[in-house]
């Protein structure tokens, strides 16, 4: 009973009581907002493969699997009562070295009507008529074959109905690989996304005939029109967020074993060049997302590179001893040269400049492995001072960043650039947002490059849904649970977007020495993932803006370009604001995240001449369990209102809150 009379007094009189600040703002920056401060990380987890890499088709090469087996068909189906295979090599000739296996179709003897096979796409095919689509295959028969009629390549229904095709004459001399390009535009847009491709040939004129296919593709129109390139919906959600900095391809998917790990010789050129490869994530990773398709992508967006290397640990456990450690240094070598090498002087930087990009592209740094602090001690005996200690010879202005935790070990030589995770409650980041006020002044700089609130217990927090952890970012938590006789949650929660919002007010105040930061993991497909919660979530045909999203967005877009210090929030409170300007536009940016139910007045003084009377706010602030999820996907969006601002104004924050507020001053 006491609970329930501490629940009714604190909700009665906290409320009642509010929460006043009074903030005073210094017009000397304090220190410039880097352009990177924001950014992206992206590794394929839920995933780059039938996410933000624009291929419909799954399972489109065959790559990785076991031959002869009906695993390997996955994403396939036969149609009319084709028999289906994936064969390699030793049954016939394949496209490629990469690309060791191929489908083998074979028709039966007494067949008539559509015959072949069909792929339902990454949980299914966005089909929209506006588009027009490109795809390709490869196709042969064997010798001596008496195949006649066409091959037709067809979008449709799962219903059955036909939405668009193409047809090519099947030739039966075509016993060596030959590829059928086409493209065709869907006659409607079906209701949903349960659609699929097929290849299929005139069963009558094919009866008892076999054909191989190899390495097929389709392609709607990409983000900037790049061939091999991104989807469009989500490419357009992350240009909109306005990054600075991309950091790529892991994260984890570096490599769980030594002979998985990503290698970029492996993820560029020719998609026949690319042999695909168990990532850490529990599936096959195409590469067709690259190395070049991420500095192109990152181009596309104005964003600058952190990019890894893989250093010689694997997840799995395997670490590579220093005697073998050379061909993986080298490796390094070639990986950065193809981003940044003279084409005169290097071959991989030929090789960038023979697909089409002459210049380097810019990179902020060099991360070498990622969370080698669960290999800390191969680390500092000899992994980063041999990779390190080479590279910097041969790439003196690249700045290279460890990801192991500060001085813990000592590394040789020293590290000035840290990367830095932190997965943890609503309640830490809010509590937290002052972490780096700590960290010393002596030249170090750190890559906040992987956080997120992602569950509400803190002495569990990977476990599942029913034991705290969020399906998505939700915007925040349950106030009066801490009152609980019985522990539901460990204490009051400051549930996950807002209590982010509160420790990248931290970042601003802290970047003089926070030169980055991202979200992770960025995307879930709905469909398929392996981990929770994601920035931004979809399915074949949708995009489903998280709460921290927003966040990320309202900061980015507002992180102006200097710091302004002004009255410090308290450490131990539940509102925080950062302060910054943007010199171009005159506005002071304020942004505030209330970490708590009750709503918040903040007084604000501007110490300048003029301050405009009406200022933008703004608002992102829900109830306190909801978020947004694909059933409700837009139940907490940012609003943007008018205030009153002037040399002194008072703002009223809402309980769980995040604001961005402008006001033009000089
Ligand atoms: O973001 C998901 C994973 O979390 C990353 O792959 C890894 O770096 C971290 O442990």
């Amino acid at each position: 009973m006491l609970w329930l009379i501490l629940v009714t007094a604190t909700l009665v009189f906290g409320r009642a009581l509010g929460q006043n600040y009074t903030v005073t703002i210094n017009g000397s920056a304090s220190h410039p907002i880097p352009s990177t401060l924001y950014g992206w990380m992206w590794e394929d987890i839920n995933s780059g493969d039938g996410g933000l890499y624009a291929e419909l088709l799954q399972n489109r090469a065959f790559q990785q699997v076991t031959p002869q087996t009906p695993g390997a068909l996955y994403a396939w189906s036969a149609v009319g009562g084709a028999s289906l295979s994936v064969v390699d090599s030793t049954v016939t000739p394949s496209l490629s070295t990469a690309l060791p296996n191929s489908l083998r179709v074979q028709i039966p003897p007494k067949t008539s009507g559509n015959i072949g096979i069909a792929n339902s796409g990454y949980f299914g095919i966005n089909v929209n008529a506006s588009w027009t689509y490109k795809g390709s295959f490869y196709y042969k028969v064997p010798v001596g074959s008496t195949v006649k009629g066409s091959l037709t390549a067809s979008l449709a229904s799962s219903s059955g109905v036909k939405l668009a095709s193409a047809s090519v004459t099947i030739r039966s001399n075509a016993t060596g690989w030959t590829q059928v390009q086409f493209s065709f535009k869907p006659k409607s847009t079906p209701s949903d996304t349960n659609n699929v491709f097929s290849v299929t040939v005139d069963g009558a004129s094919t009866a008892g005939q076999t054909i191989y296919f190899a390495l097929f593709s389709l392609f709607p129109p990409t983000y900037k029109n790049r061939p091999n390139g991104m989807r469009l919906d989500l490419a357009r959600v992350l240009a909109d967020g306005q990054p600075g900095v991309f950091r790529f391809p892991g994260g984890s998917n570096l490599g769980q074993s030594i002979a998985g790990r990503w290698n970029w010789r492996n993820a560029v050129g020719p998609l026949t060049n690319r042999p695909g490869r168990l990532g850490n994530w529990g599936y096959i990773n195409t590469d067709g997302l690259g190395l070049k398709e991420c500095l192109d992508f990152a181009e596309d967006l104005g964003m600058t590179s952190i990019m890894a290397i893989w250093d010689g640990y694997a997840a799995d456990g395997e670490t590579v001893p220093e005697n073998q450690l050379a061909q993986y240094i080298q490796e390094a070598a070639d990986q950065i040269n193809f981003v940044i090498g003279d084409p005169a002087k290097s071959e991989p930087a030929a090789l960038r400049a023979s697909l089409g990009h002459p210049k380097p592209y810019p990179i902020a740094a060099v991360e070498v492995g990622n969370e080698d602090f669960f290999a800390s001690d191969t680390y500092a005996a000899y992994r980063w001072r041999d990779f390190v200690g080479n590279l910097s010879v041969q790439f003196p202005n690249v700045q290279f960043m460890a990801t192991t935790w500060i001085d813990n070990p000592v590394l040789n030589p020293k590290a000035m650039l840290y990367d830095l995770h932190q997965y943890s409650t609503p309640t830490w980041f809010a509590q937290n947002s002052f972490q780096y006020d700590y960290y010393p002044r002596d030249g170090r700089k750190y890559f906040a490059g992987e956080y997120a609130a992602i569950s509400t217990d803190p002495n569990n927090l990977f476990g599942s849904p029913s034991q705290g952890r969020m399906l998505w970012p939700t915007i925040e938590g349950g106030f009066f649970t801490s009152f609980l006789p019985f522990r539901i949650e460990s204490q009051v929660r400051f549930i996950g977007s807002v209590g982010e919002a509160a420790y990248m007010t931290g970042l601003e105040r802290n970047a003089d020495i926070v030169f980055a930061a991202a979200y992770a993991p960025l995307l879930q497909n709905i469909a398929n993932y392996q981990w929770t919660p994601n920035l931004i979530g979809f399915d074949a045909g949708t995009v489903y803006k998280s709460t921290s999203y927003y966040v990320q967005k309202m900061f980015s877009l507002n992180k102006g370009d200097e710091y302004l210090p002004s009255t410090i929030p308290s450490q131990s409170g539940t509102v925080f604001w950062s302060v910054t300007r943007r010199t171009a536009t005159k506005e002071v940016l304020i942004k505030i995240a209330n970490t708590n139910g009750t709503p918040a007045s903040l007084t604000f003084n501007l110490p300048y001449a003029t301050v405009h009377a009406t200022g933008t706010a703004t608002v992102l602030t829900g109830a306190q369990t909801a978020g947004n999820s694909p059933s409700a996907p837009d139940s907490i969006v940012p609003t943007t209102t008018k205030f009153n601002a002037g040399k002194t104004f008072t703002y009223n924050a809402a309980g769980w809150s995040v604001d961005v507020l402008s006001v033009v001053a000089y």
